[in-house]
């Protein structure tokens, strides 16, 4: 049995890597090792606690003989790194929790690699999971991200996800460890954390209460379902190419108001309550420091080289998602109340 040890699997991306990667492989263990954080969360994956090639390590990628250790004492054939800090406003009011997560926290699983495979480095992958945040923002309406495209990011989490790119690239140069990385676009579906954009409408929506939108709404997103991220991670994990980049995207652009709308329509509907109840709630907040005006992924290079595509059109997306909130509220409970009750209070008042 190959393991693989995946990092962050507690949080919403990650919990749905390891669900596939635990349901499609019966000969992979998966290690899932994630600190919980406010972001990190069991019960996103209550239904395969018990499989036998599941094997849950609480711990901190910040901890560098803790991370050491385990990949001493564990033969792991392969690291799938998604654990991070993950929201670009908690980055503008902490911008150095996430320099020590996503910059050190990968350089220390980067060094626990490089000890533990050092007799047979060319037999093993380190996956870094990476977002299209790197490239900055896009103006033209015809432009598009591409794996060239140079790197310009502009939010403390997206500078800190982009240190942690060259870092991965710098030790596959270097110390010739063999690395793939990905970068995608804006994800969506459940288990997403309600501070993201999508389930907070969803949540707020629920609740009644205002539905923020940042300055004027006309920011523009790429969504891509995130089983379709988890997908596309298999997939280049699979048959990637070593020392090689991939963009993943919906081609699924969305101005946020135009998304909000929508979302406030299909939760009228399914909630039973008068058009235009959801819209009400829409108030328009200051915007966000040094806001990024658009994302937009080309993922030809995924399409043609691997054969990956997105298999689910947004509407379809959206409305299992706010399926999957409404038949979950206990986790929505669960997770909006404590410290994140704090944060959303200093943030939306
Ligand atoms: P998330 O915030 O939902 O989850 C992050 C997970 O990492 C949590 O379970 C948390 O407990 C864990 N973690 C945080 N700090 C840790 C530490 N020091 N040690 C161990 N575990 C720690 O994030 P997400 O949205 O699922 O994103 C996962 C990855 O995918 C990140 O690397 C992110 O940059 C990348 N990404 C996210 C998106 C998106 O739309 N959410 C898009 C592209 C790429
Ligand atoms: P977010 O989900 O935080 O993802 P990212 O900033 O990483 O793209 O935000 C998505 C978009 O929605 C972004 O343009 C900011 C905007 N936004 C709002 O308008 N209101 C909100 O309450 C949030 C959280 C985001």
């Amino acid at each position: 049995m190959k393991k693989i040890l995946i990092t962050g699997g507690a949080g919403f991306i990650g919990s749905h890597v390891v669900r596939r990667f635990v349901n499609q492989y019966p000969n992979y263990h998966i290690y899932n090792l994630d600190a919980l954080t406010y972001a990190g969360n069991l019960e996103n994956l209550r239904d395969i606690e018990d499989a036998t090639n599941y094997t849950f390590v609480k711990g901190d990628i910040t901890d560098a003989v803790f991370l050491d250790d385990l990949l001493a004492e564990n033969d792991f054939y392969g690291v799938i790194h998604l654990a991070a800090e993950s929201h670009v406003d908690r980055s503008i009011s902490d911008p150095l929790a996430f320099v020590v997560t996503n910059v050190i926290g990968t350089v220390n699983l980067l060094n626990a690699a490089r000890k533990a495979w050092k007799d047979d480095l060319a037999d093993h992958l380190f996956y870094h999971v990476s977002t299209d945040e790197v490239y900055g923002e896009l103006h033209d309406p015809n432009e598009f991200f591409l794996e060239t495209t140079s790197y310009d990011p502009r939010s403390p989490y997206s500078a800190s996800k982009a240190s942690s790119d060259h870092f991965v690239r710098a030790y596959h140069n270097t110390y010739k460890m063999p690395v793939v990385i990905s970068n995608c676009s804006n994800n969506y579906g459940p288990n997403h954390f309600p501070e993201k954009l999508i389930p907070l409408m969803i949540h707020n929506i629920m609740q009644k209460k205002p539905l923020p939108v940042y300055g004027k709404g006309e920011n523009v997103r790429d969504w891509l379902y995130v089983e379709d991220h988890a997908r596309a991670i298999d997939t280049i994990f699979h048959d990637g190419q070593v020392g090689e980049t991939y963009n993943i995207g919906g081609h699924n652009e969305w101005k946020n108001l135009d998304l909000v709308l929508l979302l406030c329509k299909i939760m009228d509907e399914k909630l039973g309550r008068e058009a235009g109840s959801a819209e009400s709630l829409i108030t328009y907040v200051t915007d966000r420091a040094g806001h990024d005006l658009r994302y937009a992924i080309d993922a030809t290079r995924l399409k043609t080289e691997l054969g990956w595509e997105p298999s689910l059109q947004f509407e379809e997306g959206l409305t299992k998602t706010v399926d999957w909130y409404l038949n979950n509220q206990a986790w929505l409970d669960n997770v909006t109340s404590g410290n994140y009750k704090k944060y959303y209070e200093e943030m939306y008042g």
